[in-house]
């Protein structure tokens, strides 16, 4: 078997506040293979957005280990975590994140900027990711200009343009209406399918999952359950309202 993308094992994270310690994950084990289509549920506070942030590199898990494309995320450095975030990982957000006083292209362009393109080179390829998500048309507008759908395409292209293997995206549709919320999961699939970007999302939305094929779920920083999507989604549509085993009826 080739090395997955992700291989997390017995991850675990703690916050500190003062003296007050919050476990959060309580080792989570989870294997995301190139090509992989997966969605995360769970209540709100499951742990869902910690353990994104440790597998994007914007935080290090307080135990267990990580391993991004064969890589021990443990032995790098602060830079070499940049590094990486920049080169293999595209990021999605429920606020779209775009800033607000460059244009369309200039927001899609600046990952590449960072990563040390020339202006023009960045500038080209941003057209090119603008034209796949079907805005090149919008590209000298401001994210002001346009709507929630819209700024989530740039939002999209801005965290290809890099090329990176691998999508994660925090509750993407979590600010659209169904309609748009649709079309932006349309996108999703067609990056999966056709383009063979590993997707790692985030949703509260049965909906939402269904365009994945895999379902994690998560409860109190453990994970719930880990197999196909319809498989899990029927067995939430079954039992969403079971009170916890812990809880006497
Ligand atoms: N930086 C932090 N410091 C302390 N506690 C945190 C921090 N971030 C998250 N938490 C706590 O961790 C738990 C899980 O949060 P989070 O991962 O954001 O859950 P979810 O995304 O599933 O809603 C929550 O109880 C939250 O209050
Ligand atoms: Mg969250």
């Amino acid at each position: 078997m080739s090395t997955p993308l992700i291989d997390i094992r017995g991850v675990t994270k703690t916050y500190m506040s003062g003296s007050v310690e919050t476990r959060v994950l309580h080792g989570i084990d989870l294997q995301v293979a190139r090509g992989d289509f997966v969605s995360i549920m769970g209540q709100s506070g499951s742990g869902k957005s910690t353990l994104m942030n440790i597998l994007g590199c914007l935080d290090q898990a307080t135990g267990g280990t990580y391993l991004l494309d064969g890589t021990d995320t443990r032995s790098l450095s602060r830079a070499q975590l940049a590094d990486i975030r920049n080169r293999s990982i595209g990021f999605v957000f429920q606020s779209f994140n775009l800033i607000k006083r460059m244009s369309v292209a200039e927001n899609v362009a600046l990952p590449l900027i960072y990563a040390g393109s020339s202006r023009g080179k960045a500038h080209a390829r941003a057209l090119v990711e603008l034209e796949r998500v079907g805005l090149a048309g919008l590209a000298k507008r401001t994210p002001s200009q346009l709507s929630g759908g819209q700024q989530q395409r740039v939002a999209i292209a801005r965290a290809l343009a890099t090329d990176p293997p691998m999508l994660l995206a925090d509750e993407p549709t979590g600010n659209l209406d169904t309609q748009t919320s649709d079309d932006i999961m349309n996108s999703f699939r067609q990056l999966n399918k056709e383009r063979g970007i590993t997707i790692v999302l985030v949703t509260h939305e049965a909906d939402v999952a269904a365009y994945s094929q895999r379902l994690v779920r998560l409860k109190d920083g453990r994970v719930l359950y880990d197999g196909p999507a319809a498989e899990g989604l029927r067995q939430l549509a079954a039992s969403p309202h079971l009170p916890s085993p812990e809880v006497p009826a």
